[in-house]
C-alpha cells in the first residue's frame, strides 16, 4: 500500500432538480458564459431550452459553441478559445458527453494562452494549472471528464489523439442527471459503459501487490455495477436507476478515488487512442475491441490468479479452477459481456480496420517508451495485439 492524496474539488449535484443551482455555480465566476455543445442531442432532449432559460432569469450573457464532434478536434476547441478571448469570457459551460466536456477543458486552458492555440499545450504534455473555470452538465455516463482532471483532443492532420491534464481543468460544478441520459441510443450506452469499466480495468491490473483490499473491493463493484446495469439501461433507456447506477460509476471509475495511491494504468486506453485517433471510431467500442485481446496477450503464470479474480468477483465464473483454467473463463466472462451482452461488433476488420498503420499506431502508443501494467508492453507487443483484434 502506498502513501497518496486525495484531491477533487468537483462538486457534484447529483439527480433529478438540481439544475436550480446552476445560476449559482456559474455566477461564482461571472455573468459572460461561453455554452458548449455538440450536435445537438441537447436540443432534442430539452437541456439546451432550460440552460438558456435559467441565463434568461439570472442575467447570465449565453455566448455559445456548438457541433463539438466525438473525439473533439484540436480545431474546435481552438474557435472557443477565440470566443472567450473575444468575449471575455467568465466561465465555460459543457452540455453534453466527454467530448464535449473535454472541448470546454480545452478551450478554458487554450483561452489563458498567448495565441488561444490548445495543440502546443496537448502535444508538449503541459500540465495545465491555469484555465478559465469550467462548470459541466453530463448527458452520457462514460469517459468521467465531467469529475476528472483530463481532455482528450484529437488533430486529424497529425492522426494524434492526446491527453491535457492538470489540476486547473477539473470542473468547478458538475450536474448529473441521469435522466438526461434516457435519450442515449443503444450503442452509445453500450460503448459508455464499456469505457467506464475499462477505466477500472487498466487500473485494477496495474495496482497488483501496491493496493489494498478497499480500493480492490471498490473497483470490483464499480466493474460489477456496470454489468448490471448496462444491459438494463440498453433495453429499458429511461430506467432511471440503471441510468442513475452507470452515471455516479462513470464519475467514481475516474475521480481518482480509486487510485489509492496507485499509479493510474492505461493498458488498453493507449491502444484505443491510436485507432480513434486513425480511425475516429467510438472509444467505447475500441475498448471493448482491445480488452479481451490484451488480457490474453498479457496472461501468465503470475498475473493468472489476478485475472482469475476479475471473473469470480466481477463476471461469477466458479472458484476453486486452477489460476490458469479460472483466468481464461474470466477472459470469456469479459468477452460474452463486450460482444453478447453490449452486442458490440467484435473485431477491427467489423469496422474496416486493416493492418495498414498498426505499426506506426503501436510505436505512437508506446511514445517513445513502454506502456506500463501488469505486462510492459513495447511496439511489437502492441502491434501483435492489434493483429489478434482483427
Ligand atoms: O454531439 P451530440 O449531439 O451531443 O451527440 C452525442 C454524440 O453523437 C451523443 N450523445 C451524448 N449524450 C446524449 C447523446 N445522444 C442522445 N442523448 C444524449 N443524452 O453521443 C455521441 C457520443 O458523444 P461523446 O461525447 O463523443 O461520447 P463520450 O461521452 O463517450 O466521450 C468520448 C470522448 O471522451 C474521450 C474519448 O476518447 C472520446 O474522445 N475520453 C475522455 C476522457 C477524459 N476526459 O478523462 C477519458 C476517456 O478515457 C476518453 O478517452
Ligand atoms: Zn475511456
Amino acid at each position: 500500500m502506498n502513501d497518496f492524496i486525495f484531491y477533487n474539488p468537483d462538486k457534484v449535484y447529483f439527480g433529478k432538480n438540481q439544475l436550480g443551482h446552476l445560476s449559482e455555480e456559474l455566477l461564482n465566476f461571472g455573468k459572460k458564459v461561453l455554452l458548449v455543445y455538440g450536435g445537438g442531442s441537447i436540443k432534442r432532449n430539452g437541456l439546451y431550452d432550460s440552460i438558456v432559460k435559467i441565463a434568461k432569469e439570472s442575467g447570465i450573457e449565453l455566448f455559445e459553441l456548438s457541433g463539438v464532434e466525438p473525439n473533439p478536434r484540436h480545431s474546435t476547441v481552438n474557435k472557443g478559445a477565440a470566443i472567450c478571448k473575444e468575449k471575455n469570457i467568465d466561465v465555460v459551460l459543457a452540455a453534453g458527453g466527454g467530448s464535449t466536456i473535454d472541448c470546454a477543458k480545452g478551450i478554458a486552458a487554450a483561452a489563458l494562452t498567448e495565441n488561444g492555440d490548445v495543440w502546443p499545450l496537448v502535444s508538449g504534455g503541459v500540465w495545465v494549472t491555469k484555465a478559465l473555470p469550467v462548470v459541466a452538465i453530463l448527458t452520457n455516463a462514460a469517459t468521467g471528464s465531467e469529475m476528472d482532471a483530463w481532455a482528450v483532443i484529437s488533430n486529424m492532420k497529425t492522426n494524434e489523439k492526446i491527453g491535457l491534464g492538470g489540476s486547473a481543468l477539473i470542473p468547478q460544478a458538475a450536474f448529473e442527471n441521469p435522466e438526461y441520459s434516457y435519450t442515449l441510443p443503444s450503442y452509445q450506452t453500450a460503448c459508455g459503459a464499456f469505457d467506464i469499466f475499462n477505466h477500472v480495468l487498466d487500473n485494477y491490473y496495474l495496482a497488483g501487490g501496491a493496493t489494498f483490499d478497499l480500493i480492490l473491493e471498490m473497483q470490483e463493484a464499480v466493474m460489477r455495477t456496470v454489468v448490471k446495469w448496462a444491459p438494463v439501461a440498453m433495453k429499458e433507456p429511461k430506467n432511471y436507476e440503471a441510468r442513475a447506477n452507470l452515471m455516479w460509476a462513470s464519475s467514481m471509475a475516474l475521480n481518482a478515488i480509486l487510485d489509492g495511491g496507485t499509479v493510474h494504468g492505461c493498458a488498453c486506453h493507449a491502444m484505443e487512442h491510436e485507432l480513434s485517433a486513425y480511425y475516429d471510431i467510438t472509444h467505447g467500442h475500441g475498448l471493448a475491441i482491445v480488452a479481451p485481446r490484451w488480457l490474453t496477450y498479457i496472461l501468465n503464470e503470475t498475473n493468472a490468479p489476478a485475472i482469475y479474480r476479475l471473473g469470480t468477483n466481477v463476471f461469477g465464473v466458479e472458484k476453486g479452477l486452477n489460476a490458469m483454467d479460472g483466468a481464461k473463463k474470466a477472459i470469456d466472462a469479459l468477452s460474452d459481456f463486450c460482444f453478447g451482452t453490449l452486442g458490440l461488433l467484435p473485431t477491427l476488420t467489423d469496422l474496416k480496420i486493416d493492418k495498414t498503420h498498426f505499426k506506426a499506431m503501436a510505436e505512437h502508443a508506446c511514445m517513445g517508451g513502454v506502456i506500463t501494467g501488469p505486462m510492459e508492453l513495447r511496439p511489437e507487443d502492441v502491434e501483435k495485439i492489434y493483429e489478434m483484434c482483427l
